[in-house]
C-alpha cells in the first residue's frame, strides 16, 4: 500500500485593487452578468466573466426554472456559450461572483461539482491551464493556476 498526497496551491486577494487592471475589469464583468442571474427561487445570484485566447469576454449567470432541476449553473451556462460561439479558442481565465438577497455572502464562492467537471473537460481539452477566480460580493478573492486545484482525480476521457 502507498500514500498519496495532492496539494492545491490558492493564491488570496485580500481586495480586489490588488488584482491587475485588466482582472479588475474582468471581476466588474461578471458582477454585472452576476447582477442579471435569473434566479428568482434561491435568490442566490452567481456571475462568470471568461477571458479567451481571441481577447472576446464571454459571460454567464445562472438560470433558475420553476422545475427547480431544470436549471443551470453561471460556470457551466458561460462555458457552453463560450463553446458553442469559439469551439476552438482556448480559455484563459475565468471570474465567479455570488450574491444573495437573503444574506451578505462575504466567501469566496467556489463552482459546484459539475461545474468542476465541466470546466475541467475544457482545460484538458485545450492542453492548457485555465486560471480561475471566484468571490462573493464582499471578502476575500480566490485564484488558482488550474481546474485541476479544484478537481484533483478527475474523470476524463481518457478513462473511456
Ligand atoms: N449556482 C451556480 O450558479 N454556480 C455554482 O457553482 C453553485 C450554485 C447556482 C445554482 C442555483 O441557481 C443557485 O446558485 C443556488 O444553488
Amino acid at each position: 500500500m502507498t500514500e498519496l498526497k495532492i496539494t492545491s496551491k490558492f493564491t488570496i486577494f485580500h481586495t480586489n485593487t490588488e488584482l491587475t487592471k485588466q482582472d479588475q475589469e474582468l471581476l466588474n464583468k461578471a458582477i454585472e452578468a452576476r447582477d442579471k442571474a435569473y434566479a428568482p427561487y434561491s435568490n442566490f445570484c452567481v456571475g462568470v466573466s471568461i477571458l479567451l485566447e481571441n481577447g472576446k469576454i464571454v459571460l454567464g449567470n445562472n438560470q433558475e426554472n420553476a422545475a427547480y432541476p431544470s436549471g443551470m449553473c453561471a460556470e457551466r451556462v458561460a462555458i457552453w456559450t463560450a463553446a458553442a460561439q469559439w469551439p476552438k479558442t482556448k480559455v484563459l481565465k475565468i471570474f465567479i461572483s455570488a450574491n444573495s438577497s437573503k444574506k451578505i455572502v462575504d466567501k469566496p464562492v467556489s463552482p459546484c461539482g459539475a461545474c468542476r467537471q465541466s470546466l475541467s473537460e475544457y482545460e484538458l481539452n485545450q492542453g492548457s491551464n485555465i486560471t480561475i477566480y471566484f468571490t462573493g460580493e464582499t471578502g476575500n478573492i480566490i485564484q488558482s493556476d488550474s481546474i485541476k486545484d479544484l478537481l484533483p482525480l478527475t474523470f476524463d476521457n481518457t478513462l473511456l
